[in-house]
C-alpha cells in the first residue's frame, strides 16, 4: 500500500488526523481514513452557557468533508476543563443538556465521541482533577470513593448521560474517555503508572457505559512507556475489558539530544503503531496534525511531514509507519 489510510485499512484500523478547515489539503483524504477536529468541537466554540450549541460552521465543515472522503469522525471533547467556554464551572444538569444537544446534532455522523477527556490530575497521583463542576467530589456514603449509588462524580454522570442519549435515538455512536500519561503501565523509572490505574479502575466500574478508551500519546523523546514496551501490556488489559482502545493525539519528540538509548522517532513510531496492531482491540491510530510546523508542539517536530500551508514532504517517521503498519 501507498498511503497510511489503505495500509492501516489492510490492517483493520483507522489511521487518522486531528484538523481544522483550513488544513483541508488533499493530503488530508488522501493518507487518512478519520478526523479529529483540532478545536472545532470544543465547548469553548460549539457551547452556550446553557448546554445550547452555537457556531456549528466549521465543525460541519470538518464532519460533511469526512463524510465525502469516507473518512470516520472522532467528536472532541463534550466534557473537559480546559477550553470550556460558557461550560467552566457548570452543573452536571447543563452539560448533560450539552451532550444531549452535541450527540443529536451530529448522530452517526461520528463515530467516536470523547465525553470526558483529561479527567485525571497530573504528577502521576491518580487523583481526579479539582477544577471539575462544584457538583464533583462528594464522597455520599463516607467510603472514601466515588463509585456509590449516591455519589456524584461527573465522568459516570456524564456518561450515564451519553449513553442515553444514544439508546434514546438509537445511534451507534462509541462513547470514549480520553486522557494523557495514562499510555504506559509505568512511567519514568518503572514508577507504577497511578493515572493510568486510576483511568483503568474507572473504564472497568462504569464499563457499562464506556466503549472505547484514547490514550492522547503525546510522547517526548523514548517515553518509558515505549521503552519498555509496556504500551502494548496497558492497551491489552483495557482491551481486556472489552472496550475499543485508540491513540487519539499521537506525536512524538524527535529531541535527539535527550535520547539516551540511541533509538529514533521514526523508531519511536514504530513501536506505537507496533503494539496497538498487537491488540486486535487496538482499533485505530490518530496523528496530532499534518507537518510539525503546523503543529501545537512544533518545536517538537512531533509529526510525519515536514512543509506546511498544504504543501508537505514524509519525514522518516511517516515511511516507518507506512511500513510497521
Ligand atoms: C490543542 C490544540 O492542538 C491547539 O490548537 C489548541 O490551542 C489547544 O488544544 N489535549 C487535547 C487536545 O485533548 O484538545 C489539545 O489540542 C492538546 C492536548
Amino acid at each position: 500500500e501507498t498511503t497510511l489510510r489503505a495500509a492501516a485499512a489492510k490492517a483493520g484500523l483507522f489511521f487518522g488526523v486531528a484538523a481544522s478547515p483550513g488544513r483541508l489539503s488533499s493530503i488530508v483524504a488522501q493518507e487518512f481514513n478519520q478526523l479529529t477536529p483540532e478545536n472545532d468541537m470544543k465547548p469553548s466554540t460549539i457551547a452556550t452557557s446553557s448546554g445550547g450549541l452555537q457556531n456549528t460552521g466549521n465543525a460541519d465543515t470538518l464532519v460533511n468533508y469526512a463524510q465525502s472522503n469516507n473518512m470516520l469522525v472522532r467528536g472532541h471533547t463534550l466534557v473537559w476543563h480546559s477550553q470550556a467556554g460558557a461550560l467552566q464551572g457548570a452543573s452536571q444538569a447543563t452539560l448533560n443538556t450539552f451532550i444531549g444537544n452535541a450527540l443529536t446534532r451530529w448522530g452517526n455522523r461520528i463515530a467516536y465521541w470523547d465525553v470526558v477527556n483529561e479527567a485525571l490530575d497530573d504528577n502521576n497521583t491518580g487523583a481526579r482533577r479539582t477544577v471539575w463542576p462544584h457538583t464533583l467530589n462528594r464522597d455520599a456514603n463516607g467510603d472514601g470513593d466515588l463509585f456509590d449509588a449516591g455519589d456524584t462524580d461527573v465522568i459516570r454522570d456524564s456518561f450515564i448521560r451519553a449513553k442515553q442519549v444514544v439508546q434514546a435515538n438509537g445511534l451507534s455512536t462509541k462513547l470514549c474517555i480520553n486522557d494523557y500519561d495514562v499510555e504506559g503501565l509505568t512511567v519514568q523509572g518503572g514508577t507504577p503508572n497511578r493515572k493510568a490505574n486510576a483511568l483503568y479502575d474507572i473504564v472497568r466500574t462504569y464499563r457499562q457505559y464506556i466503549d472505547c478508551v484514547g490514550f492522547q500519546a503525546h510522547f517526548n523523546d523514548n517515553p518509558n512507556s515505549i521503552i519498555s514496551n509496556d504500551l502494548q501490556a496497558n492497551i491489552q488489559r483495557f482491551a481486556d475489558l472489552g472496550v475499543e482502545v485508540h491513540i487519539t493525539e499521537l506525536d512524538i519528540d524527535d529531541d535527539l539530544s535527550n535520547n539516551d538509548i540511541g533509538q529514533g522517532q521514526a523508531d519511536n513510531y514504530r513501536k506505537v503503531v507496533r503494539a496497538c496492531l498487537n491488540v486486535a482491540g487496538c482499533t485505530g491510530i490518530t496523528v496530532w496534525g499534518i507537518a510539525d510546523s503546523e503543529s501545537w508542539r512544533a518545536s517538537e517536530r512531533g509529526l510525519l511531514f515536514t512543509g506546511g500551508n498544504g504543501n508537505y514532504q514524509k519525514k522518516a517517521a511517516y515511511t516507518a509507519v507506512l511500513d510497521e503498519l
